[in-house]
């Protein structure tokens, strides 16, 4: 075992309950509920403590009210005994606030927790295309704040609802001490509300542009680290430096504004009950002076009022973070709402006994499907099984996409790829992509254990298994003279190691699973002659019986093929020998002379 968890393809987290609703028609509040509803329990359990709590604390004024009338002034009453009953409504609301505070953040964690992992399933069931297009920063912004922002609105919305229900409450018992002065007090309520519509037509859009801009930041960030090397290399650190301070200023432009609105309208959304307070004394001490009212009850109104101020202080951060959640909501959506582009028919077959005969008849297929100039056109080719086979052709004339296609990363326009004589589309992918190794051009290595990183696809795999996987790909000697051989970490996306070393790795991945069809995309470009020479031949016994697609360029890798295709102008426009190829086509001797000359040149 090694310090880092070796990864696994099972899920280690359980499911979230519920998800979204996917009606877009509905409000954003709507097509969350049912993340809410599957926490209902400890959330309504916390809810009606906290309401409980309420009723307790509402209880306060009215015994100073009556204390002040009963025992200070008329002297019927022992004050003792109000003060006993003060106290002890006192703890009862302290611990019903405790404990209705503590279920109100596990509820809102569970669905912090919740939103995150339905994001997260979604984006491991995103098609390739999806990845293409979007920025990771982007997708990290989205999983970070904006989770966090709709789930604080989720889970404290109901809770100041609950509580601006005491303001129920307290007018009830205001209208039992005296009908026209509960009136006077609440006179100045309809402003604040009013007030706080305003504020929700004038924030929203800037609530918008500041997520956008966050996410923005993030993306330059996200870039900024994972291409430090190229951004080094051409002493660019300035120039990124001031795209991310352009950034930041952008940011900083929307906080700004933002902060200007929120200074407008609080001070007035929180000090209207205020004025509701002045009311109370001008009025109540009228009333007192002519003789309509006791002293007990202005004292009351007095401390409902306050009391009052701080739901409705509340009411005016809802409305704030309301409008942080919709366009958070929103975002979040956004991603939730991109369906995958390739998925499972609904009687997908399984493919198995993988005989290996590929087949890609009249395939048309180009990336975005409204382009107009196809990568491949009325493309054909056969693999029969056990045959291996070169595939030659210019740099960007669509080699990897054939792989691609194969793997079914991407659906074709026209025609079909067939495996066994399945088209790929009516085949489960996940059977399919089992009896089809692919190393791709880029490896990417994980910054686990050189072992975990070859066992990847199959973590109960032997050590004896990983050993010959590393020497079939010629990894072996220079995995053991790593500091601590197998168990050694290698860095971010293996950029411990080098290029040759990582392909090495990604080769010995992909030759521990076994798979029937193996796909070699450029996988030896970064290994030097002497090396690919060395691993040919436990390359060649590898690819005994199973039918093998090598992308290449050098001459010693082709030498590899039974055969060889030469991909041109979105077809295949050769096939045959090396030595048929070198004396019909001219184009295959300019492409291998091409190689050979890069092969040189640095
Ligand atoms: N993900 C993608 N989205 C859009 N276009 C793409 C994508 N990948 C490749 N292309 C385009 O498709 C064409 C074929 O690309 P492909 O990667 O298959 O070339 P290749 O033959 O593998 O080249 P190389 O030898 O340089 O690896 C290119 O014109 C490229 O610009
Ligand atoms: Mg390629």
């Amino acid at each position: 075992m090694t310090a880092h968890a070796p990864l696994t393809i099972e899920a280690r987290s359980e499911a979230p309950a519920a998800t979204i609703d996917p009606d877009r028609s509905l409000s954003w509040i709507r097509r969350a509920l049912p993340v809410m509803r599957a926490h209902q329990k400890v959330f309504g359990t916390s809810l009606v403590l906290s309401f409980l709590g309420l009723v307790v604390a509402v209880q306060i004024p009215n015994l100073l009210n009556k204390a002040i009338t009963n025992s200070l002034q008329h002297h019927s009453v022992a004050l003792s005994s109000y003060v006993w009953w003060t106290v002890g409504l006192g703890i009862a609301g302290l611990v019903l606030g405790y404990v209705a505070r503590m279920l109100l953040y596990r509820t809102a964690y569970d669905i912090e927790y919740d939103l995150r992992n339905i994001i997260y399933e979604h984006l491991t069931r995103m098609s390739f295309s999806f990845y293409d297009r979007v920025q990771s920063g982007q997708l990290i912004s989205r999983a970070n704040s904006d989770i966090r922002s709709v789930q604080m609105y989720m889970t404290f919305a109901p809770l100041i609802l609950v509580q601006c229900s005491m303001a129920v409450i307290a007018f009830i018992f205001m209208l039992t001490i005296n009908v026209p002065l509960a009136f006077v007090a609440m006179l100045t309520m309809p402003f604040v509300y009013f007030a706080g519509v305003r504020m929700r037509q004038s924030m929203f859009p800037v609530s918008w542009i500041i997520q956008a801009r966050l996410a923005e930041v993030a993306t330059i960030v996200d870039e900024n680290v994972n291409g430090v090397r190229v951004v080094k290399s051409f002493a660019a650190e300035e120039q990124q430096l001031r795209s991310l301070a352009d950034a930041a200023e952008r940011v900083q432009w929307g906080y700004i504004k933002d902060a200007d609105l929120r200074a407008r309208f609080t001070p007035l959304v929180q000090n209207l009950p205020q004025v509701g307070l002045v009311l109370v004394l001008l009025f109540g001490g009228y009333m007192i002076v002519h003789g309509h009212l006791g002293i007990g009850a202005i004292v009351a109104f007095n401390a409902y009022l306050l009391m009052l101020q701080a739901p409705f202080m509340m009411l005016g951060m809802l409305i704030m973070m309301g409008q942080r959640a919709a366009a958070s909501a929103e975002r979040i959506y956004e991603i939730l709402d991109e369906t995958p582009t390739v998925v499972d028919a609904d009687d997908a077959i399984s493919l198995t006994d993988c005989r290996g005969d590929v087949r890609f008849s009249h395939v048309d297929f180009a990336y975005q499907e409204d382009a107009e100039t196809l990568v491949l056109a009325d493309f054909n080719l056969h693999l029969a099984p056990g045959e291996t086979v070169a595939l030659v052709g210019r740099t960007g004339s669509g080699k990897s996409t054939v792989a691609r296609l194969l793997t079914r990363f991407y659906d074709v326009r026209h025609g079909s790829v067939e495996i066994d004589g399945h088209d790929v589309r009516s085949l489960r992918q996940d059977s399919l992509r089992d009896n089809i190794g692919v190393v791709l051009d880029e490896p990417f290595l994980f910054s686990v254990s050189v072992r975990d990183n070859i066992a990847y696809g199959k973590p109960g795999a032997s050590r004896a298994d990983i050993e010959a996987a590393a020497r079939a790909a010629g990894a072996y000697e220079f995995i053991e003279k790593l500091p601590q051989g197998y168990d050694t970490v290698v860095g971010e996306r293996g950029y411990t190691l080098s290029g040759g070393q990582r392909q090495r790795i990604a080769i010995a991945r992909t030759l521990l699973l076994n798979p029937p069809i193996l796909v070699l995309d450029d996988a030896t470009s970064a290994i030097d002659v002497q090396v690919e020479q060395m691993i040919h031949a436990s390359l060649k016994k590898q690819m005994e019986g199973r039918t093998t697609l090598i992308v290449a360029h050098r001459l010693s890798t082709i030498s590899l093929a039974d055969r060889v295709v030469l991909l041109d102008n979105q077809r295949i426009v050769g096939d045959g020998t090396h030595a048929e190829l070198l004396a019909t086509t001219p184009l295959y001797a300019e492409i291998l002379a091409q190689a050979e000359a890069l092969e040189v040149a640095p």
